[in-house]
C-alpha cells in the first residue's frame, strides 16, 4: 500500500472511531465512499494509469474499500448497541417502587347505597332508567301535574338556567332537575306500558346545611301495568324497606300525605326507638320517615300519552343520602361531598364485594 492510501487509511480509521453517533458515522462513510467521496475520487483516478499501475494500485484500492467498510460496519454495531443501552437504561421502570400510602380505593357510601338499591329493587324486577341533570320545567314540573302557578313549585328551590326550550308541553324554562321524577315523563313518552324503572341520580335544590345539600342524589320507582295497585305498592316498599335495613319485621307504615303526580300519596315511616339524642331502627315507640309514593296520577299518564283508563301503577321517591345516613349512622350531610380521604377510609367499602340479596348487600 502505497504512503498516501496509508495515509487515508489512517484518516478513516481515527474519524470512524471519533464518530460518536449514527449520523456523524454516517457523514464519515458519505466523506469516504459517497459519490464524491476520497476513496471514491482515487477510484475514479485510476482510468488516467498505466495497465501495471492500475493493476497493483487498483487491487490496493479495493482492500482499503473492504478495510474501511468493515471498520464502518463494526463501529455502526457498536453505536447503535449503546443507543440501545441508553434507551434500555433512560425508560426502564422501576418495579420496585413502594406503592403510595393510599394502598386501596373505597367505594363511596353513595355508590354503595346505590348498588344496594339497584340489587334489591333489580331483584324485584326493576330495571334502571336515567335522565338529563339539565332538564327543563315542562319534564320537572308542568307535565308532572305541577302547573306554573302551584304552590308545589315554591317548595322546590329550583335553580333556573338562563332561557327557555322548546319542550313537548311548548317553551318552557330550563331548570337543574329537582328530583328524578322528570325521568317518569321521559319513560313513558318513549316507550309503551309495561313499565319497571328504577332512576338513580344527581338531583339539585338551592338549599344547603347540615341536612340538605344543593346537590344531592334520589332514586325514583315507577311500575305500570294494567292490574297494578296500591297492594303492589305496598308489598313493594315493605319488602324494599326490610332488605335495605337488614330487618326481617322491620315495622313500615304509610302515612297519608300528598304530591301532584300521585294519588293517593303516602310517606312511608319506618320503626325506629329514640335514645339519647340518636336512634336505633328496627323495633320501638317512634317513627322515622324515609320516602315519598303513591298511585300515579291519571293527569300524569295523560301529559305522557298514556290511557288511563288501562293503565295504572305506582311511583315512589328517597333521597340516597338519608337512607345512607340512617343506615352507616353518618352524621353529617356536607361530610359526603368533603372529598376527605380519612372519612372516605372510615364510611367508605371495600371494593372487591358487590352488594346482592344473595351474596349479601353488607360489607
Ligand atoms: N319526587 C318526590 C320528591 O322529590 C318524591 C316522590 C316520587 C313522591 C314519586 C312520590 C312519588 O319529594
Amino acid at each position: 500500500m502505497t504512503d498516501d492510501l496509508k495515509e487515508l487509511s489512517d484518516t478513516a480509521a481515527r474519524a470512524i472511531a471519533a464518530a460518536d453517533s449514527p449520523a456523524a458515522l454516517d457523514a464519515v462513510r458519505v466523506d469516504l465512499l459517497g459519490k464524491k467521496g476520497r476513496l471514491t475520487e482515487l477510484m475514479k483516478s485510476l482510468g488516467a494509469l498505466s495497465a501495471d499501475e492500475r493493476k497493483t494500485r487498483g487491487q490496493s484500492l479495493n482492500v482499503l474499500k473492504d478495510q474501511i467498510t468493515a471498520r464502518l460496519d463494526a463501529r455502526k454495531a457498536e453505536l447503535e448497541g449503546a443507543e440501545l443501552d441508553r434507551r434500555l437504561a433512560s425508560e426502564s421502570v422501576d418495579v420496585t417502587l413502594p406503592p403510595r400510602p393510599e394502598r386501596t380505593g373505597f367505594i363511596h357510601p353513595i355508590s354503595q347505597t346505590v348498588d344496594e338499591v339497584v340489587a334489591i329493587l333489580g331483584d324485584m324486577g326493576f330495571t334502571v332508567a336515567e335522565g338529563p341533570d339539565i332538564e327543563d320545567d315542562w319534564y320537572n314540573f308542568t307535565a308532572l301535574n305541577i302547573p306554573p302557578d302551584h304552590p308545589a313549585r315554591q317548595e322546590h328551590d329550583t335553580f333556573y338556567l338562563p332561557g327557555t326550550r322548546q319542550s313537548p308541553g311548548g317553551s318552557a324554562r330550563v331548570v337543574l332537575r329537582t328530583h328524578t321524577s322528570p325521568v317518569q315523563i321521559r319513560t313513558m313518552m318513549a316507550g309503551k306500558p309495561p313499565f319497571r324503572i328504577i332512576v338513580p341520580g344527581r338531583t339539585y335544590r338551592c338549599d344547603s346545611d347540615a341536612t340538605h345539600s344543593p346537590m344531592f342524589h334520589q332514586v325514583e320507582g315507577l311500575v305500570i301495568d294494567e292490574a297494578t295497585h296500591m297492594g303492589h305498592l305496598k308489598g313493594c316498599l315493605v319488602e324494599f324497606c326490610r332488605a335495605y335495613f337488614g330487618i326481617d319485621d322491620l315495622p313500615v307504615r304509610f302515612r297519608a300525605s300528598y304530591f301532584p303526580f300521585t294519588e293517593p300519596s303516602a310517606e312511608v315511616d319506618i320503626g325506629c326507638t329514640r335514645e339519647g339524642g340518636g336512634f336505633r331502627i328496627g323495633h320501638g315507640d317512634d317513627w322515622l320517615e324515609i320516602l315519598g309514593c303513591g298511585m300515579v296520577n291519571p293527569k300524569v299518564l295523560e301529559n305522557c300519552g298514556i290511557d288511563p283508563a288501562r293503565y295504572q301503577g305506582f311511583a315512589f321517591g328517597m333521597g340516597l343520602e338519608r337512607i345512607a345516613m340512617l343506615k352507616y349512622g353518618i352524621p353529617d350531610l356536607r361530610t359526603f361531598y368533603e372529598s376527605d380521604l380519612r372519612w372516605l377510609r372510615h364510611y367508605g367499602f371495600a371494593a372487591v364485594q358487590q352488594p346482592s340479596l344473595t351474596g349479601g348487600l353488607n360489607p
